[in-house]
């Protein structure tokens, strides 16, 4: 990993929460092609959508809006009601590696942010 990558906040390296409200908007528009997940997902997608994108701005190391109107990310519990195995486990995580990809980051910080989503999606596997 190079230093810089490292060193800086990856919420100013990629440009602030407009980056994050994009990346969610290209991974939901592919969650709204999936049938298999599409059915997990309440009618309205776009809250789901947008505090996605601000857990993310929040985790990345921005401003912490996500837990100032939401309370503690928590997101086992949040996903507690769903159930995901393998599969979902696997096509979240297709169609998030997919939108990053999209975004073109320089190489390291690319590997980060998948190394983290691959370790966020396993985390919340709850049935087999
Ligand atoms: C492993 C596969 C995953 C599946 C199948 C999944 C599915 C879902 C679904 C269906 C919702 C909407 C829940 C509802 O409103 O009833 C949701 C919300 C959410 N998911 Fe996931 N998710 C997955 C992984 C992740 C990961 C890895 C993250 C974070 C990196 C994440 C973060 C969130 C957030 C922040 C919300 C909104 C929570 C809120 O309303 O405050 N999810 N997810």
């Amino acid at each position: 990993m190079s230093s810089e990558a490292e060193s800086e906040n990856v919420y100013e390296l990629v440009g602030g929460e407009q980056w994050f409200q994009d990346l969610c908007t290209r991974f939901y528009m592919k969650v709204a092609e999936d049938e298999n997940l599409r059915k997990l997902y309440p009618s309205d997608l776009e809250p789901s959508r947008y505090w996605l994108a601000m857990f993310l701005v929040q985790y990345w190391g921005g401003p912490a809006q996500y837990s100032d109107t939401r309370g503690h990310p928590r997101l086992r519990m949040r996903h507690m009601h769903l159930e995901v195995g393998i599969k979902e486990r696997d096509l979240w995580f297709r169609h998030m590696r997919a939108s990053l990809l999209e975004a073109n980051l320089e190489v390291d910080l690319e590997k980060k942010m998948l190394d983290y989503f691959q370790m966020a999606a396993d985390h919340l596997i709850n049935s087999d």
